[in-house]
């Protein structure tokens, strides 16, 4: 049993005085395999504690359907076993470029509010997770010292009763380590966000003398601390990749530990938005959506395959100055260079209803959240009475991607990224028109949170809806592929797009590799049943990362989905990743 307390503006463990020299890593983010040698290597920079969010979308996927719990209490056993104090931040918001910030897309209510609708589903969501939390606390002999109130909720909003509420239900679970919240180095999101009596803390990325004397300002009996210190970024499909200099954010990090502050560096390792967890932004003036790329490299200290960084070697410059720290891990191998032949295919429409649950027709599209789809392809069909002329196909509220068929024949592929609502081709009278929806990630930040995906508004013809549509469900990218149930796969690759295509590569000893689509376009890859996440032609990224605990000795099934066009029916698995 230990203890972890602040008394007179300083944190003190069994006493002594500490300083917090935090990385962040989430363990949803690493293949479980991974954590003791990414663990490891967080260790190795300097650092004494590891930071982790807690994704309630991951956890709760149906309203009291739970899983993976235990996942939360393995990670922060290894991270006691390699020698880390750890920082938990339950949200139940967690912003984190993850879908829908952590919120299930199930979630009603005011959302991040004390409306008592969303409040039951918090409630009941904290009373599964908050003892698990309590149980691995340094009081009762565990590792977790500190424990977070929502996420920069002065970012969002000004509800003092629900932040209350969440911490007296932490409180009730049992959590009697220091309670904190988390803002930016601003007046009105530092007073919006803090709660009184509860540790201030600030998040920033640069000009830390500043950011530090703004929350000195508003907390001048607390311990100084930089929850987030942001030393690279993440990156949106469509855009160029955003990094950031080794050594001028060592400069900072630097600075922001003479300053006697205790800091949480984001990220130490990032990894990545498996399957369909990445998130997305919208631009407040554009409207633009931007979704957020399949790596979380977020051009970390560590990389996302786990490899030491130039941004390591000089953080652990800085950190070990401060805290002493055992060599780096050795480096983890590599396969060697390869291609893989994908040798068989299925197209996708006609096999969609038997991947899709009973067909639901209405009057009206429902949306994804209507279907009880969180992430996946929605097919929606409705007929165009006739004779009529050719007039524009309307769609409204489209979220996010549409291939538009009309009498079997695609037509156009309404793209969002970096566009507004509304877009249209021509069709003639009578006609079946069918939409093949795909969702792409869920805002994670802002005041449009909360945006639903598929079809939200109608279909019209010129001004006129559209009414009687059906509608079919494939669920995509949740862990297991075996959830979509089975493809009947053909030898041959003559499939038309959209379709699966399925290879088999053979592998004498398991290791990481960087898988590549060269002239594909866009969809989603599998390896032996695991979803690695989404491809796309626009960049930046152009590898996946396959982790190597994902393969095994022998022959390994890869199934690609690809939905805009299909390049040779050959993919290549190389030593390096290319994040653009
Ligand atoms: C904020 C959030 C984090 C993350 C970063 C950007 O600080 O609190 O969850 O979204 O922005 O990477």
């Amino acid at each position: 049993m230990g203890t972890f307390t602040i008394e007179d503006g300083v944190f003190r463990l069994n006493g002594e005085e500490f300083r917090l020299l935090s990385g962040a890593m989430h363990y949803f983010r690493v293949h479980p395999d991974q954590w003791p040698h990414r663990l490891a290597m967080m260790r190795a920079m300097g650092l004494n504690t590891v930071e982790t969010y807690v994704p309630w979308n991951l956890h709760e996927p149906r309203p009291g359907m739970y899983r993976h719990l235990d996942d939360l209490d393995r990670f922060l056993d290894a991270a006691a076993g390699a020698d880390l104090h750890a920082i938990v931040r339950p949200g139940p918001y967690i912003c984190a470029e993850w879908d829908n910030g952590g919120l299930p897309s199930w979630v009603t209510g005011r959302l991040r509010t004390s409306d008592p609708e969303f409040l039951a589903h918090v409630d009941r969501w904290f009373a599964r997770l908050l003892p698990r939390v309590a149980e691995h606390q340094i009081t009762r002999g565990g590792n977790v010292l500190m424990v977070q109130v929502e996420n920069e909720y002065g970012s969002y909003g000004t509800d003092a009763a629900y932040l209350r509420h969440l911490a007296d239900a932490m409180r009730g679970s049992g959590i009697d380590v220091p309670l904190f919240t988390a803002d930016g180095a601003e007046d009105h999101m530092l007073t919006g966000g803090s709660l009184p009596g509860v540790l201030a803390t600030a998040t920033f990325g640069s000009d830390p003398v500043k950011a530090i004397d703004t929350l000195r300002r508003h907390r001048p009996d607390d311990p100084l601390v930089c929850m987030e210190l942001w030393i690279g970024w993440f990156d949106h499909w469509g855009r160029g990749r955003v990094t950031r200099d080794a050594a001028e954010a060592a400069a900072v990090l630097e600075e922001v530990l003479a300053a006697g502050a205790s800091v949480n560096i984001y990220m130490a390792h990032g990894g990545t938005n498996f399957g369909t967890w990445a998130g997305a932004n919208r631009d407040l003036e554009t409207g633009a959506y931007m979704p957020t790329i399949t790596s979380y490299d977020y051009d970390a200290p560590i990389s996302e395959s786990g490899a030491p960084t130039e941004k390591f070697r000089r953080f652990r410059d800085v950190l070990t100055r401060y805290n002493p720290a055992p060599e780096p891990p050795p480096a983890l191998p590599v396969l060697p260079p390869s291609t893989v032949r994908l040798t068989e295919s299925a197209a996708l429409l006609p096999v969609l209803p038997a991947l899709a649950g009973p067909p639901v027709a209405g009057p009206t599209p429902p949306s994804f959240e209507d279907l009880g789809l969180d992430h996946g392809l929605v097919r929606y069909r409705v007929e165009v009475p006739g004779p009529r002329g050719p007039y524009p196909l309307v769609v409204d509220g489209l979220h996010d991607r549409a291939h538009v068929y009309v009498d079997g024949v695609r037509v156009a592929v309404l793209d969002p990224v970096g566009q507004k609502e509304h877009r249209t081709v021509e069709v003639s009278g009578p006609a079946t028109v069918e939409l093949l929806v795909e969702s792409l990630g869920r805002l994670n930040y802002g005041p449009l949170m909360g945006e639903r995906k598929g079809v939200t508004g109608g279909i019209r013809h010129e001004r006129q809806y559209l009414h009687g549509v059906t509608a079919e469900a494939v669920r995509l990218g949740d862990l297991r592929f075996g959830d979509a149930g089975e493809v009947p796969f053909r030898s041959g690759t003559a499939a038309a797009v959209p379709a699966f295509f399925r290879g088999t590569v053979t592998v004498e000893e398991p290791a990481d590799t960087f898988l590549a689509l060269p002239g594909w376009g866009h969809g989603y890859v599998w390896v032996n049943g695991f979803c690695l996440g989404r491809y796309w032609s626009i960049g930046p990224q152009r590898t996946l990362y396959v982790p190597g605990p994902l393969l095994r000795t022998g022959d390994n099934e890869i199934v690609v989905l690809e939905l805009d066009v299909a390049g040779e029916p050959v993919l290549e698995l190389r030593p390096e990743p290319d994040l653009g």
